[in-house]
């Protein structure tokens, strides 16, 4: 397995709209290990592949404390949608940067396995936000977007201080 550099905001790739997946092969079992590597070691609770540069609808998600819980989604897509809930998020690709975010409290989500074989999953709370936040990446939409104009700019700058820091 190999760690993967995360792109970060302002970088333009991350608003590129990922493809479907068809070809489940050994190169895309290894993406999938190599995601799931860089996530545990950042550490994080999601992944999508845009973040990666990897431009297919991918996703890899652990909310466990153990890291023991490693759930895949390719090609998601959001059939249901219900309440509303905000919640303080996070992003790897905006480290050290925490906003709250209004969504839906409870998403039913079609997707295929790291194998291809379709799934539908019902979640709600911490793992409906992760689905929503996630499915955004791979559709070029982040996090910041749900904010205000000014909020995003002081984003923006404090993460181009830090970049220079380094
Ligand atoms: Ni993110």
């Amino acid at each position: 397995m190999a760690l993967l550099e995360i792109l970060e905001y302002p970088d333009p790739r991350l608003r590129t709209e990922a493809q479907p997946i068809a070809r489940f092969d050994k190169a895309l079992q290894k993406q999938i290990d190599d995601m799931f590597e860089t996530m545990y070691q950042a550490p994080g609770i999601g992944l999508a592949a845009t973040q990666v540069n990897y431009h297919h609808q991918l996703i890899v998600i652990d909310i466990s404390d153990d890291q023991k819980s490693p759930l895949v989604l390719i090609n998601p897509k959001i059939v249901k949608k219900e309440g509303v809930e905000e919640r303080e998020e996070g992003c790897l690709s905006f480290p050290g940067v925490y906003a709250k975010v209004q969504r839906a409290d409870r998403v039913t989500v079609e997707a295929l396995d790291r194998n291809g074989q379709p799934f539908t999953l019902e979640a709600d709370e911490l793992l409906a936000v992760c689905i929503q936040h996630e499915i955004d990446h791979i559709e070029g939409r982040l996090f910041v977007d749900y904010l205000s104009p000014l909020k995003r700019e002081r984003i923006k700058k404090k993460l181009k201080k830090l970049n220079k820091g380094r």
